[in-house]
């Protein structure tokens, strides 16, 4: 196919530098945004005269011809040699349309009509993003529900430290992911502005209505200085970032979870869907869907460091460095979608072990904490309270036994302000239930409160699903 720039040069293109400097390999993928804005800008051209409402017309049917032959066959991509998806539609509506064909790039660069492309192509991005987000927060508040109330070890420093209910293992996520759609919508926002009007770098010489030309295109405005138009690509870098940090996310539920599948603690069960063997040892059964998920963020948060180093001390306007914008953005994309999809069927074919969380929570003077507590409402100062709950736990450790196990005669010693309780008392003082229901405040891990955080979620996220286009 004809380059779109052969008048001024007399020598052809080595081939090699042609393969380096073709982006149609993987532009390919903005063809329906790159005649969408064709579309609108052969029209934006009519109605500043350039050209006749019918030449318009005309081109809009001929840009239509080639979207449906794409459509009907997309390796008529593949197999062309056009330099990017801007010379291949052009070109391929020239041998339909003929000479009508070489109006359509008046008053336009290809500048502004990539910049318009993907801009397009990032706002519907974003809302598949957005989709594949949801479902991922279902599936977590669908696995919350009946496990609202199930106590299991809770950590930090990965040291057991108090109970919490799986329930609220599953929400924190939930609220994690939650951020990471704000964050999608807000890019969203600050990307809603239509570059196409900018021309080369110093705006179109011919009187379109940009403002006009940006809401046919569904862009919330058009932006307002051509030089920052043609060279923005801070909407790249946003959703980049944006999905590295939905992924760094994922990654630390997979790394929970690759810890809780494991025998040492033997929380969870996942679904042989999403499992792998090896090729040696016959019993392994190993989380290599959350090993993936847990790796793939690297990829993508690589992928936002090598944009954001394409971008730093870019002179104005437009320089071909940003063509690389596209494949990190295609990938980081196509990366965290695919990352989404896995965590929601992981997600969905994921089976707590009642019995094992609820044994576990029990274990490793996990109700120490409420020990102290116990004092403290009996009048003891905090720090006394910290001390002697801790003396205690020494002494049952040096037993072998839990706080609640330890005889009465030495517990009534160690604990002389609980003398009052009789045993069958303290133990229920110190039961996981007890321990759990006291953290009723918002935010905390009791069942009543992880209920209803369930059904707050649930109505929220249905609502969601039904307002997302
Ligand atoms: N393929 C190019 C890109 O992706 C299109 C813009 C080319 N503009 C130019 N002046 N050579 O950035």
């Amino acid at each position: 196919m004809k380059k779109l720039w052969g008048g001024r040069f007399e020598g052809a293109i080595d081939p090699r530098f042609d393969a380096f400097n073709r982006s149609l390999p993987f532009d390919q993928r903005m063809w329906r945004e790159d005649v969408q804005g064709s579309i609108a800008w052969a029209h934006a051209l009519a109605k500043a005269n350039v050209l006749t409402a019918a030449e318009a017309r005309e081109l809009e049917t001929g840009l239509r011809s080639v979207a449906a032959e794409i459509e009907r066959d997309p390796s008529v991509l593949a197999r062309s040699d056009a330099e990017d998806v801007h010379s291949f539609v052009e070109g391929r509506l020239k041998e339909l349309v003929g000479d009508l064909a070489k109006k359509l790039h008046t008053g336009r660069s290809r500048n502004d009509q990539v910049a318009t492309d993907l801009k397009l192509w990032t706002k519907g991005a974003v809302q598949a993003l957005e989709r594949a987000l949801l479902d991922v927060q279902r599936a977590l508040v669908e696995l919350a529900e009946p496990n609202a109330a199930l106590a299991m070890p809770g950590y930090t420093h990965l040291q057991r430290a108090q109970p919490i209910t799986v329930g609220h293992h599953l929400l924190a996520y939930v609220e994690m992911l939650e951020r990471d759609r704000t964050r999608f919508v807000d890019l969203l926002a600050r990307c809603d502005a239509s570059p196409l009007g900018s021309g080369a770098l110093a705006g179109t010489a011919f009187p379109v209505d940009r403002a006009a030309l940006a809401t046919s295109l569904g862009f919330a405005r058009a932006t307002r200085n051509s030089l920052d138009a043609v060279s923005d690509r801070d909407h790249v870098a946003e959703l980049l970032f944006a999905c590295s940090l939905a992924l760094v996310h994922l990654s630390r539920l997979a790394e929970d979870w690759i810890f809780f599948t494991s025998q040492e603690a033997g929380f969870l069960h996942l679904s042989d869907a999403v499992a792998t063997g090896s090729s040696l040892m016959p019993q392994k059964k190993n989380p290599d869907s959350l090993e993936l998920l847990r790796g793939k963020c690297g990829r993508v948060a690589g992928r936002l460091s090598g944009m954001l180093t394409t971008m730093k001390g870019l002179p104005l306007a437009y320089d071909k460095d940003l063509q690389e914008d596209k494949e990190a953005l295609f990938d980081g994309v196509d990366t965290t979608r695919a990352c989404l999809e896995v965590a929601a069927i992981v997600v969905r074919n994921a089976r707590f072990d009642a019995d094992r969380c609820a044994s576990e929570a029990k274990k490793g003077y996990l109700n120490a904490t409420d020990l102290a507590d116990l004092l403290v409402r009996s009048g003891v100062p905090f720090r006394v309270a910290h001390e002697r709950a801790g003396e205690t736990v020494r002494a049952a450790l040096e037993r072998g036994v839990e706080i609640e196990d330890l005889p009465e005669a030495t517990r009534k010693e160690l604990l002389p302000e609980l003398a009052k309780l009789t045993a069958a008392e303290f133990r229920r003082e110190l039961s996981v239930e007890a321990v759990l229901a006291r953290r009723g405040v918002l935010g905390g891990t009791a069942p009543a409160r992880v209920e209803a955080e369930v059904r707050l979620w649930k109505t929220e996220l249905a609502f969601r699903a039904d307002t997302a286009s």
